[in-house]
């Protein structure tokens, strides 16, 4: 576990980013900053409050300082379900708590890729973000489970492993990690796509390059199909396309979309390899400076947000693919029979990642339908 090396980065004077800069910001004005500091120069300069008063627009006297400013990270583009549901997270949160909770959303990776991101969180620099579970198995183990290649059936199987008691008990497993687990957001199954050559079969992965998450297990899938795994930070795969550094990525149809990777990867295979979900993280430093009261109105924001990330997921994905094939996206649907080749290729991961959590595996299996 790496979390010994996250207390001591958090420790290390001058080793927060500019993120973490720009999140203090917003959470020193989050004490009440502003409301104290307005006081104080209206009393510098010898005005009563009577006087601010009469001053004040009826706007701004109905206008609450907030006693918190939080700020939420997300590497997705503002109108992606994700960054959607997280707005409108933001805005049920400060109507529940009358205006004493604002909750600042940062899309497009503003904050930093996911994995600084996911650092910052677990040490307070940043308060909220959703992220995906591939940067998580440092946090929590459990997680590396729930992303396993082939392992859900379909959409519907994986949804009931999130929101029965394997889905709760893996966001229990964060505790001790400096972070809460809130929520879970659909992210849709992961397919390859590539540029110049198309994926019909298991032979025409050998050797090509594929970027893949910052990942262990990610890379280990797609050497385990028999492809060169370039971890590259999301953000970056769209050049990396381009410049011809990679031939191909895997991703679900709306990030395929959203990050114009279609434009430059025309091949789009249905292998349906991954199904990786993704969570609304709270830092336990914000967590822990709010009331029970506090915690439980955004525990049930958070709830909802989950419930509407994925009504727009659906709808999301079935655009971005119809939109990606106007526009001249080959898709090539891998026959059942292929899906198995590479279902078996992978097979072997299943011991390497589970050997402890071979019970939680069998679980979810009992649970297919
Ligand atoms: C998905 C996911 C992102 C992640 C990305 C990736 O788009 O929603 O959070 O960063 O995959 O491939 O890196």
């Amino acid at each position: 576990m790496s979390l010994g090396g996250v207390v001591l980065l958090s420790q290390l004077p001058g080793c927060s980013t500019a993120a973490a800069d720009a999140s203090k910001k917003a959470s020193s004005q989050s004490t009440g900053g502003a409301g104290v500091a307005s006081t104080a120069s209206a009393d510098a300069a010898g005005i009563t409050d009577a006087q601010t008063n009469q001053s004040q627009t009826s706007q701004e006297r109905q206008r609450k300082v907030p006693e918190y400013v939080f700020s939420y990270a997300d590497n997705q583009t503002g109108n992606y379900p994700t960054v959607q549901a997280a707005r409108r997270f933001a805005d049920q949160v400060n109507q529940e708590t009358d205006g004493r909770i604002e909750i600042r959303v940062y899309p497009n990776a503003e904050l930093g890729d996911e994995d600084s991101t996911v650092r910052q969180v677990s040490y307070g620099g940043i308060d909220f973000c959703r992220c995906s579970l591939s940067n998580l198995p440092d946090y929590s183990e459990e997680t590396l489970v729930l992303q396993l290649p082939y392992l859900y059936e379909d959409r519907d199987h994986m949804w009931r492993v999130l929101d029965g008691e394997i889905g709760a008990q893996v966001k229990d497993s964060f505790q001790g990690s400096g972070m809460v687990a809130l929520s879970w957001f659909d992210a849709g199954v992961r397919n390859f796509y590539t540029t110049d050559e198309a994926i019909h079969c298991l032979e025409d992965m050998q050797g090509m390059k594929i970027r893949v998450q910052q990942a262990e297990l990610a890379e280990d899938m797609v050497e385990a199909l028999g492809a060169e795994a370039v971890p590259i930070v999301y953000e970056a795969v769209k050049d990396a396309l381009q410049t011809g550094e990679i031939d191909g990525a895997e991703n679900n149809w709306a990030s395929y979309e959203a990050m114009q990777h279609d434009e430059i990867a025309r091949y789009y295979t249905v292998d349906e390899h991954m199904r990786v979900p993704e969570l609304m993280l709270v830092s336990s430093a914000t967590w822990e400076q709010l009331s029970a009261e506090d915690q439980a109105t955004i525990q049930r924001c958070a709830d909802a947000a989950g419930l509407y990330e994925r009504e727009l997921w659906t709808a999301r994905e079935t655009s971005a693919r119809e939109k990606c094939l106007r526009e001249g996206t080959v898709e090539i649907v891998l026959p059942e029979r292929e899906k198995k080749r590479f279902r078996d290729a992978v097979y072997p991961l299943y011991k390497k990642y589970c050997g402890d959590y071979a019970e939680l595996v069998e679980k979810i299996n009992e649970i297919r339908d």
